[in-house]
């Protein structure tokens, strides 16, 4: 089976978000189930495209509107990510130095007619077309509607929704961006009276699917102004949990951390990374270490933090150290808490330190308000770090509380309180060292790695009938 995602971000090719962890890890782990996985994305200016190579397989133009745009297909060499990955170069308009920007109505236009232009001349064309969210949520409407992709026609499409609080909508005036199609059929691009991507993907891939089982349910409920379209589409809509990439984010090799660790070497290992950060931050190590790791983000409770953390470091013994970068407001309201001696903050994107941070922290946080998977929690997981979490989306489907025979601590909703709460009890189970360490070990060995949910993947794939 061929396969194709079409996404807009791939690590390490380029992340902002968990988006890219999941295009960079699940292609693997589908090519070990015999999967001919493959990945196209934008080719952006940034230092992994400019440090590696890659080859022109393809020159042509497409037509955006009124204009001709020439693009062209490039393909990783010395690729060592286990599978294909091309990218598309459209000069001045992708090859940014950013991935996300005022003017991706067009840079993702052209990014995905590129792409399907290009499939159109393949040889060996894509059994499965999968795309991810609203940057290529056009895909699944141009294959099915647009007259230049008919033989595309009965290639089944699949989409997944990471994030459905982002659309992509656009005003109807610019529908002529799209390649011609029977314009009786244009309601299909349309809710609440705009053209809205994330919604035409819906009404039109063969399949939905959502990076967790209770985002979908919650998605049925709130989704943005979509629930009414989720529930009537619900029959072709599943929720697939996300894995992890157990080769990148694995204590024992990872090499980014101070120190290697495993289960045996827990002690040395996590103490090795939590004295270096806490030198570095000027932490006390001899008390529990909280951590947050993400985007400032209100999805994520980051306009809570600063309250949150005031009040947790008032009433426990403990240090908070946070990595994070997002909106202004958020970001500025931390900065005076960095002069409380218990706390500190790097404000910033930082692959490496995010690593060292897993492995050498005691809890992680994640008190967010939405969670359509969240990949933190089971990375946490991995370095035996517990997480604290608000029990919503992914973060319900793989937390289950120390208080009901689980390993971690959950709070039921986002208020300053609840999750104040949840950090007590933390700071609390830290002080029984035994039943502390014991399950800080345990909880690295439980498998969220890819295999399950790739086979998933492939059980739905196979349920398509072409
Ligand atoms: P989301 O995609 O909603 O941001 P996820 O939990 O799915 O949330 O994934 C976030 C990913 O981005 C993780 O790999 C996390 O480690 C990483 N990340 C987020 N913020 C930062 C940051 N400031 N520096 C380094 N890594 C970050
Ligand atoms: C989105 C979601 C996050 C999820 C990630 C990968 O960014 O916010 O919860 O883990 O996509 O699917």
């Amino acid at each position: 089976m061929n396969l194709l995602h079409i996404t807009a971000e791939c690590y390490p090719i380029a992340k902002v978000g968990g988006l890219a962890d999941v295009a960079g890890a699940l292609p693997k782990y589908q090519k070990e189930l015999g999967i001919n996985s493959s990945v196209i994305m934008p080719y952006y200016n940034n230092v992994f495209t400019q440090k590696n190579e890659f080859e022109k397989i393809y020159q042509s133009n497409l037509i955006l509107g009124d204009n001709y745009l020439e693009f062209s297909i490039l393909k990783l060499t010395n690729n060592s990510l286990g599978f294909d990955l091309f990218c598309v170069d459209v000069p001045n308009l992708l090859y940014k130095d950013y991935v996300y920007s005022f003017d991706d109505t067009e840079r993702f236009l052209a990014f995905q007619i590129a792409t399907l232009d290009w499939v159109l001349t393949l040889e060996n064309k894509p059994d499965v077309i999968h795309t991810h969210d609203h940057h290529t949520g056009l895909i699944p409407f141009m294959v099915s509607q647009c007259f230049k992709y008919e033989t595309l026609k009965n290639t089944p499409t699949i989409l997944t929704i990471h994030n459905a609080q982002y659309q992509g909508w656009f005003a109807h005036n610019k529908v002529y961006l799209l390649p011609p199609f029977n314009f009786d059929n244009v309601g299909l691009l349309d809710w609440d009276g705009s053209i809205n991507p994330l919604a035409a993907a819906i009404k039109c891939a063969w399949k939905v699917t959502t990076v967790s089982p209770s985002y979908m349910e919650e998605l049925k409920l709130k989704a943005n102004g979509l629930e009414n379209l989720l529930n009537h589409e619900s029959s072709k809509c599943v929720g697939i949990l996300n894995g992890i990439d157990f080769e990148v984010w694995n204590p024992e090799t990872d090499n980014f951390i101070i120190k290697n660790y495993n289960k045996d070497s827990y002690i040395s290992g996590k103490s090795e990374n939590k004295n270096w950060l806490c030198e570095k931050y000027s932490l006390d190590n001899t008390k529990p270490l909280f951590v947050f790791i993400g985007r400032l983000v209100h999805e994520k409770g980051a306009d809570l933090f600063s309250d949150i953390f005031k009040i947790a470091l008032k009433e426990n013994d403990i240090s908070i150290l946070l990595l994070g970068s997002g909106d202004k407001e958020n970001e500025e309201s931390l900065k005076p808490l960095i002069e409380l001696k218990n706390f500190n903050a790097h404000i910033g994107y930082n692959e490496k330190l995010s690593h060292i941070i897993y492995a050498g922290a005691d809890f992680l946080l994640m008190p967010s308000r939405v969670e359509p998977c969240g990949l933190n929690q089971m990375y946490s997981l991995r370095y035996g770090t517990i997480p604290v979490v608000n029990e919503i989306g992914g973060l319900k489907d793989t937390v289950i509380d120390i208080k009901d025979d689980g390993f971690g601590i959950r709070h039921d909703g986002v208020t300053i309180e609840k999750a104040t709460d949840a950090i007590k009890r933390a700071s609390d189970f830290y002080k029984n060292k035994n039943e502390f360490l014991k399950n800080s070990k345990k909880i690295m060995e439980i498998d969220h790695s890819w295999n399950n949910s790739a086979q998933e993947y492939l059980n739905l794939y196979k349920s398509l009938k072409q």
